[in-house]
């Protein structure tokens, strides 16, 4: 690939809680899929830069009714939960492991049965505009590398986890390490293995995944902690996402989760705990001081979290936090779903819902704006991962989606005389859905 530009109205959020908009910016990016500028029309470099790529034919002008957007960033999902998705929420989170989600992944054995979900998987969420994704897959070595050739080959960035599981009583006997040091010795295998399929670093990472607590003896936890700290490569896992699990935690440990994971060696710049919706102030200052950070699942937490995750207050700590689908505990693939459902729970934290209250049902001042849901899908996901994505800056990948107000099943209505800049990036959140993702780019290369 050689240098190549775009000319597009783009809108990013270079700051938490603002966001820019530029029409008829010029983006440049190298080769090697990096941006190398990003120039308004008033910048003295401009017109030569637009006339350079134009004699080249290497410039690509998107019309006035689409939008670039950074692409999505999904920092929680479960990639072999994807057919079950929509299946089996009226259940408790131990029920729903128990009856769904084990039987399903232990199925991954079966490489036939891998080939048959984890393509359609990917090609789903590139669809809907996330560009990078972090996925647990399941306990089975052959198959979790093959998702990872497979996002590979796609061309997503992706983070990859074999699951780590080896505690006996809380796993079935069918889908349970065959012991610790198995399962010490493949997590390790996976990392080598990973690391070698995508060799030049740079779009598929190995993640290094227990579960969670209920499902990890403390010697598993441990020997994890050491490979992390060999290969400093990022970490996954859940954390204190209901008051089962928070309260297992407990009382095994007399510890909380974040403290558990820390001791272990677990928590650091590169790890990402989903959910987190209990958590302590010391916990939090943890998070904080080690530079961890969270992907929050509204829609998963709905479900089966008995509460809601205190986004307000993360996002005022200056925590790291982006969002994740939760794929199939949230049942929807789309970010931008996900950024509408931050929002709506927030709002729904804020004003209670019991009617029996009759003033200061919910929590004061806890709601969060789109403008800020629009961060944690792009800029927030990228800083949580410590990767140069999720906004359109010199240095960073040129991962990006175009919203298109005119194509062919679009929702996304726009209406010149009526819509502000900001109007249109709320609809835009609002109403994307599928058909309006005209175009996705990751790393420069197009993969929709
Ligand atoms: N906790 C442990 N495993 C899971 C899982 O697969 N999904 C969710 N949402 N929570 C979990
Ligand atoms: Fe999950």
């Amino acid at each position: 690939m050689t240098n190549q530009a775009f000319v597009a109205n783009l809108y990013h959020a270079p700051i938490k809680g603002t966001f820019d908009y530029i029409e008829q910016a010029c983006i440049e990016i190298d080769g090697l899929g990096m941006i190398t500028q990003v120039l308004s029309p008033n910048h003295s470099d401009y017109t030569q830069l637009v006339e350079q790529h134009e004699n080249n034919s290497s410039l690509t002008r998107l019309a006035d009714h689409q939008y670039l957007l950074p692409g999505l960033v999904d920092l929680h999902t479960h990639a072999p939960q994807w057919p079950q998705a929509g299946k089996g929420l009226d259940l408790p989170l131990h029920d729903w492991l128990n009856q769904y989600t084990f039987p399903l992944e232990s199925s991954y054995s079966d490489l036939t049965f891998a080939a048959r979900i984890y393509p359609e998987l990917v090609d789903t969420l590139l669809a809907h505009g996330t560009t990078t994704a972090m996925y647990f897959a399941t306990i089975d070595s052959a198959p979790s590398e093959y998702l990872a050739r497979v996002c590979k080959e796609k061309g997503q960035r992706a983070l990859v986890g074999k699951i780590s599981m080896d505690e006996k009583s809380m796993c079935p006997d069918y889908y349970v390490e065959s012991s610790t040091q198995q399962a010490l010795s493949d997590a390790e295998a996976f990392i080598q293995n990973v690391n070698e399929i995508d060799a030049q670093q740079g779009l598929v990472y190995p993640v290094v995944t227990p579960r969670f607590v209920p499902t990890s003896t403390k010697a598993l936890l441990e020997g994890l902690g050491k490979l992390v700290s060999h290969y400093q490569c990022h970490v996954q896992t859940h954390a204190s996402e209901s008051d089962w699990a928070r309260d297992f935690t407990e009382q095994a440990y007399q510890k909380t989760d974040v403290e558990l994971y820390n001791e272990t060696g677990l928590l650091t710049r590169k790890t990402v705990l989903a959910h987190s919706i209990f958590l302590s102030e010391s916990d939090k200052e943890t998070i904080k001081s080690v530079g961890a950070g969270i992907a929050h699942c509204p829609l998963s937490n709905m479900y089966f979290a008995d509460a809601a995750f205190p986004l307000r207050e993360a996002l005022d700590k200056d925590l790291h936090v982006g969002l994740g689908s939760d794929l199939s505990g949230g049942p929807l693939p789309s970010i931008f779903h996900a950024a509408l459902d931050a929002v709506s729970h927030s709002r729904v934290r804020e004003a209670g819902t019991n009617t029996h209250i009759m003033e200061q049902r919910g929590e004061a001042n806890t709601r969060v704006s789109f403008v800020e849901a629009f961060w944690l899908a792009t800029h927030g996901g990228g800083l949580t991962l410590d990767l140069p994505v999720g906004v359109f800056k010199p240095g960073y990948c040129f991962d990006a989606l175009v919203v298109d107000s005119n194509t062919q099943g679009s929702q996304v209505r726009v209406y010149d005389d009526l819509d502000s800049e900001q109007d249109i990036l709320e609809k835009i959140i609002v109403h994307t859905t599928e058909p309006a993702i005209s175009s996705v780019w990751v790393n420069g290369r197009k993969v929709k």
